[in-house]
């Protein structure tokens, strides 16, 4: 069966590997945040790499894996931290990360963003995403600058979104070589929430906003949910 992903930040990683890296086929590249439905990993094997995927979650592990089975794929896919991770210096080529870091706290993406530079060879490629503050909604209580707590699915969840002036420095042990804001506008699927729907997505420990104030704004909330974020493609070196 054809690998059939179409997540557009991969697609422009792959291109721009293709293109300034023409020799990648046998590579090492890891994925960090691995897990889920349709894992990356598997459009990365079908393009010739040699794929490596981490993940925290089992479950997220789990949907990668049946995926894998009803593709015959192997996703060389463990459970660890991205923040921490069993890999020598040095090793791999190059490294994908989509909205993952983003379910860490700030200290903790500077802790991964670290570790990433010490897991990668000299001259390797680093996709990753970083959140904005201009996503809304922030959800949750800001317990830091831009960390937001919430609790939902019987977990306790934090979300960090950067201040602009705060990113280019997450990579100063890196160049960068590119750099791209994304703003998704969720119009359709907004459109279609029904009022309760919209109502129970609110959590009473959300700062930001009042129950009333949530719902004035259910007649607006095709404008107002907004995904941003900023890709970036990073050198070692
Ligand atoms: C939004 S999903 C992205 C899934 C997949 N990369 C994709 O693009 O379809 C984020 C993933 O990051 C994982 N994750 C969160 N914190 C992590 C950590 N500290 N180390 C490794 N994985 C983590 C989650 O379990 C989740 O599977």
């Amino acid at each position: 069966m054809a690998i059939q992903i179409t997540q557009p930040s991969l697609c422009k990683f792959l291109a721009y590997i293709q293109r300034t890296r023409p020799d990648y086929a046998g590579c090492r590249i890891l994925e960090c945040g691995a897990g889920g439905e349709v894992p990356p990993l598997a459009m990365f094997h079908e393009q010739g790499f040699e794929i490596y995927g981490i993940d925290i979650d089992d479950d997220q592990i789990e949907r990668a894996q049946k995926y894998a089975r009803e593709h015959g794929l192997d996703l060389h896919m463990i459970k660890a931290d991205m923040r921490e991770t069993p890999f020598e210096d040095d090793f791999f080529d190059f490294v994908y990360e989509f909205q993952a870091m983003c379910h860490l706290t700030k200290p903790g993406i500077r802790q991964t963003i670290a570790e990433m530079h010490r897991i990668m060879k000299t001259a390797g490629l680093c996709f990753l995403t970083v959140m904005t503050r201009n996503n809304w909604p922030l959800d949750g209580k800001e317990i830091a600058r831009g960390e937001f707590q919430s609790h939902y699915e019987g977990k306790d969840h934090i979300h960090s979104y950067f201040d602009d002036d705060e990113t280019d420095g997450l990579f100063d042990r890196f160049t960068i070589l590119r750099k791209e804001r994304r703003s998704i506008l969720y119009a359709n699927e907004w459109a279609e929430m029904s009022e309760p729907e919209w109502m129970a997505w609110y959590c009473d420990d959300w700062t930001g906003f009042t129950r009333e104030e949530w719902l004035g704004w259910y007649p607006h909330r095709k404008e107002k949910r907004r995904l941003e974020f900023i890709e970036y493609i990073v050198k070692k070196g």
